[in-house]
This record gives structure tokens, sequence and C-alpha cells, in this order.
């Protein structure tokens, strides 16, 4: 059969403006936001509603046509384009799907579609007084069913958790266009298998997510933000300890951030004004919030950073006194990635260890690159308090992108994977694994934990169409006996 009929099908499915087939209207659908990944489609098919959704994945289906699922494309690891073989293949955008179905203040749940912007959820969860708590950089881009197929994480999950731990149901689209109303909004169900967390962090590999239930929570009454400089990571390590002996759960965010990345940042937002009276090679952007009086959590969270000061694990502090001065801080951490896009030549390895290994790890890191490339910017910054350290050596001044990514990408990131696999950490903590750790995971996974995903991908998409070729080795790369 060919192209043209196949677009004809689709087109008459969702509308012929919304099957896109001209190559100005499909870059930006077949190459990630960073321009680092990219690969070839028919048509990008951007269905209205979940039925839609169905007819154009049984339509695939039956044709052998792979699809590759997209929310907001702003995937790190090159997860939401399509790999440059694909073959016959589309581009299936969920942005359509972009409505609130209901939301219950009682049961504290947010019905809605997958396309919903994850800024548009947390505008919903406020218009009732609730947090929907998920928050990353990307939220006026990134979309709820992108967030559940990668379990996204972000500043907030040392109070909340990541995606896995915000949603109640789904509603998925299987590869031949079943669909699975999944959408319970109950706290306890013991009937089984949890077969949503089988589609959460999957990847868009073995099923479309359509539409979702997410948990609610209530909102803090008052909150307190600061950015602390502090000698070293060990420093740091110390002072996420008091925090939580003397304030437990209302630490909300502990962000550490080297200085190479705060300059980088700083110079990318024009945002030069000094941060501190002098030079600090360490910094913690800390947020506290709870159910309490603005006063009695500001003089707690003063009076735990005196102490430490005292002690001499806090060097200085930056208290944001108004919500403008906590809202210039807080953009300063959310656009450091952004930052390092810009300039180009950036090597992101978002590893994990457990959280006491932090500081050896970010050590024993930087020596090895450092050894290597004496001259390069060490931005590593991240989630100190989830032990998810975003370690991104960028290229010194003066070095093009292209010479220090050819030199360097595949020499660095596995330096740095090693390290964190000797401590006992993961070399994808939060951002996926796409293709970009695809290749990585057959020396970091078991062969028995390679198969059994293959058991379960081929189980749920037995033809491989869905996002091929995306976090899961070849299983010929690793087992002669077929599952
Ligand atoms: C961040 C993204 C890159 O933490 O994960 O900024
Ligand atoms: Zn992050």
């Amino acid at each position: 059969m060919s192209t043209s009929l196949h677009i004809d099908t689709l087109s008459a499915i969702v509308g012929r403006v919304n099957c896109l087939t001209d190559e100005s209207d499909l870059v930006s659908y077949t190459t990630d936001y960073r321009k680092v990944y990219s690969g070839a489609a028919m048509a990008a098919v951007r269905p209205g509603s979940t039925k839609e959704v169905s007819e154009v994945m049984a339509y695939c289906y039956e044709h052998g046509i792979a699809i590759v699922p997209q929310g907001g494309n702003t995937s790190l690891q090159g997860g939401a384009v399509p790999v440059s073989n694909a073959g016959l293949c589309i581009v299936l955008s969920l942005s359509r799907l972009n409505k609130i179905r209901s939301i219950d203040p009682v049961n504290d749940t947010l019905i809605l579609e997958a396309g919903v912007t994850l800024a548009a959820a947390r505008t919903a969860a406020e218009s009732v007084q609730r947090l929907f708590p998920l928050r990353i950089g990307s939220e006026g881009s990134c979309q709820i069913g992108g967030n559940l197929s990668t379990n996204a994480g972000g500043t907030a999950v040392l109070r909340y958790g990541n995606m896995r731990d915000l949603v109640l149901g789904v509603e998925v689209v299987l590869p031949d266009g079943a669909i699975w109303n999944g959408l319970k909004t109950l706290r306890k169900d013991n009937t089984g298998y949890d077969l949503k967390q089988l589609f959460v962090g999957s990847e868009g590999t073995l099923g479309v997510i359509t539409s979702a239930v997410l948990k609610l929570v209530p909102r803090p009454r008052s909150t307190s933000t600061a950015l602390v400089a502090t000698k070293s990571p060990a420093t740091a390590l110390s002072l996420l300890g008091r925090l939580k002996t003397r304030l437990g759960n209302d630490v909300t965010a502990f962000e550490l951030i080297s200085a190479p990345a705060m300059k980088l940042v700083q110079e990318w937002l024009r945002d030069e004004e000094p941060l501190f009276a002098s030079k600090h090679d360490w910094m913690v952007l800390i947020e506290i919030s709870s159910h309490s009086d603005q006063d009695d959590i500001n003089d707690a969270f003063y009076e735990v950073l005196t102490e430490s000061y005292d002690k001499d694990l806090v060097l200085d502090a930056l208290l944001a006194t108004t919500e403008g001065q906590a809202q210039r801080l807080w953009r300063l951490r959310e656009e450091i990635s952004d930052a390092q896009t810009r300039t180009g030549g950036s090597i992101r390895c978002d590893i994990s260890v457990p959280l006491s290994a932090v500081p050896e790890f970010i050590e024993r890191a930087s020596a090895k690159v450092l050894d290597l490339e004496p001259a390069t910017r060490m931005v590593i910054y991240g989630h100190m308090g989830d032990g998810n350290v975003h370690f991104n050596p960028l290229r010194p001044d003066g070095v093009s992108a292209t010479e220090f990514m050819s030199k360097w990408h595949t020499e660095v990131t596995l330096a740095v994977d090693a390290v964190a696999l000797s401590l006992e950490g993961s070399i994808s903590a939060e951002h996926g694994v796409g293709v970009a750790k695809r290749d990585e995971l057959l020396h970091v996974k078991q062969e028995l934990e390679l198969l059994i995903s293959w058991r379960i991908k081929n189980a749920l998409d037995p033809r491989n169409l869905l996002n091929p070729g995306k976090m899961l080795p070849a299983i010929s790369s690793f087992s002669r006996s077929q599952s």
C-alpha cells in the first residue's frame, strides 16, 4: 500500500489539517528540542480524542506502521522522536488531547487528558485550593502523558515523590487500538497486578496513555526559600540532615548548584548581580513549605541556618523576603538546563546514588573528568535530596561543541556512569533511557531483567510498532535464547 493511501486514511480519521506531512511542518516533531536526535516520519498525526487515537493505532497495527508517541517533545534522551532507521513511521502527537475532565477537592483527584501541560495541571489544582506537586523547569511545554511515560521527577520529589507516586489511574490505548479504561480514583485497590504502573515509565513502548487520574495534595500555607553557600557537597549533606531532623517533611526542595553551573545560568539570563559578597564553590537552593504560619516557618528555618552557620555548614545565605526574590532564585535553578543547551557542548549524566554517597560520587567523578580534560567546566547541579545529580561536564571556554563532544562524550559518560555504578547507583535517575542510554542498559541490567522486559513488550506489542528502538536494547544483542 502506498504512503499516500496511508496519509489519506489517517487524514480521514483526524482531519487533513491534523495530519502534517510537509517537511517544514514535520521538522519540529521529528527533531528533539535540543536538536541532538532526529529521524524520519511520513506524518505527524494529531488526534483530538481517545477514539481517534484508537482508530489511528488500529490502522497502523494492521499496516505495520511504527508509532512514536509524543507530548511536549522536551525529552533529553531522544525518547520522543523517531530513530533514524524507524522505517514506515508516524509521530503521534497528543497535544490536542488537552482537556481537564474533572477536578475533585473532596477525593483530591484531577482527571485530565495526556496533552494537558504540567503548568495547566498545576493551575487547575490551584483553582480548587489544591496542589499538583510535580515541578520541573519545562512545565509550560511538557505534558502529563510525557511526564507519566518517563516517570518524571523534578525539584519536589524529596517531599512528594515522582510521577509514579502521583498517579491513581490511566487510560491507555494498546498497539492494536484496544482502549483500556483504568481511570480509577481509588487510594486502595488490591485486585491484581498494578497495570497502570506498567505503563508509567515505559516511555511509550507498551501503549499510549491518553488520560490519567492524578493525586492532589493540600496547598502549603507558607513557604520559605533561601540560597545557601556551603563549602562542599559533604557540608551540604550534613545541612540536609539537620534540616530534616528539625523540619521533617517541610523540607520541600534541596537543590545543589556548583559555581560553574551558577555562572553559566547567570550569564545566560543576564542576571549577573552577585548573589553573595564573596565567591563560593557550592550553593544549595532550599525550599521549606508548611501548613503552619509564615512567621513560625521562617523562625524554624532561620534557626537551623544560624546553628549550621555556627558549625561551618553554611557560609552565607540569601533569604528570599519577597515572592519576586524567591522567583529569581528558582529561575536561576530551573534555567540551568536550557543555559547548557544554548551554550552547546554539555555531556549530560543524570545519575543517582544513595544520598550518603553523593559527596564521594561528585569527588571521584570530577577527578576523572578533570584528569581527562582539566579545563572542563564542571556544571554540576540537581536534586541532592533525592541522591540525583545532573553531572554535566561542559566544554572549556574557546573549545567548540563539536570538538569537545566528539572527543569526550563517550569516554566521559562511561567514566561518570562507572563511578555511579560502583556506588550502587543508577545511570539514569529521572530523564529516562530513550536512545541515549538504551545500549548502556546491556551492562547495567541483569540479563533476566532485560528478558522479562522483552516478554512484557512482546505480550503487549507483538509487532514491535510502539516507539521502536527506544529504551530496550535489541534482544539479539544480549540473548541467543528468545523468550
Ligand atoms: C533539571 C532537569 C534537567 O533538573 O532535570 O533541571
Ligand atoms: Zn532534574
